[in-house]
């Protein structure tokens, strides 16, 4: 089975996940009246399962929905000691080194993962573990927040492999990385 480590997110145009309070109201800021998921469920569908950081989990538990992943999620956490009973056998706590942690869940038959969260992803892309990236654009400049990327210890390529426009005025890229 091919392994792959993708990551789908939106970003201000200006490259936060999420604003100076932490907030992501703004991702609702462009009038979506049909809730076009943009790839979402599709994406969804051809992961295996979810890696998480803690606060993305805290994040995703605090909204006023149902568990919204029908994929076994691995929280990234070194402080959370156990998983909210309410999300015992949906989600799982791991933590170590990055590639510990992937044999881990590779052992458990679950190959394709979808990354998520903003110090998990930088972290995973410092160790040179993303293989391909699909970015929503939201055309806000949030002036400061929680950036996508950061500092890398070597310059890593990727390719454009689709560029697409939603609702008229958002922007989908996906990279893929070169090796
Ligand atoms: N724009 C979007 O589409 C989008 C998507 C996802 C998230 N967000 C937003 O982004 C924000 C969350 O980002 P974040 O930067 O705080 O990061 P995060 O990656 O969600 O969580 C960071 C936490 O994950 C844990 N962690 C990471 N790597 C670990 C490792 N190897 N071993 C053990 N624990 C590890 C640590 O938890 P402990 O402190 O418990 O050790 C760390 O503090 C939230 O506001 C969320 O709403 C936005």
């Amino acid at each position: 089975m091919n392994k792959k480590n993708s990551v789908f997110i939106a970003t201000s145009l200006d490259g936060y996940i999420a604003d100076k309070n932490g907030g992501v109201d703004w991702l609702h800021s462009i009038p979506n009246p049909d809730n076009d998921d943009m790839g979402y469920l599709e994406f969804t569908n051809s992961i295996d399962a979810i890696v998480m950081g803690r606060t993305t989990f805290e994040t995703v538990c605090g909204f006023d929905v149902d568990w919204p992943y029908t994929k076994p999620v691995f929280v990234l956490s070194n402080t959370l000691h156990e998983i909210p009973q309410s999300y015992k056998g949906k989600a799982y706590l791991v933590k170590g080194k990055l590639t510990e942690i992937l044999e881990e869940i590779y052992a458990k038959g679950l190959f394709r993962l979808y990354i998520d969260g903003g110090t998990t992803i930088r972290n995973f892309l410092k160790a040179d573990l993303i293989d391909e990236m699909i970015i929503t654009t939201i055309p806000v400049l949030l002036g400061g927040g929680i950036p996508l990327f950061t500092e890398l210890p070597k310059s890593l390529d990727f390719e454009c492999a689709a560029a697409k426009l939603f609702l008229g005025k958002v922007v989908q890229n996906r990279f893929v990385r070169r090796r």
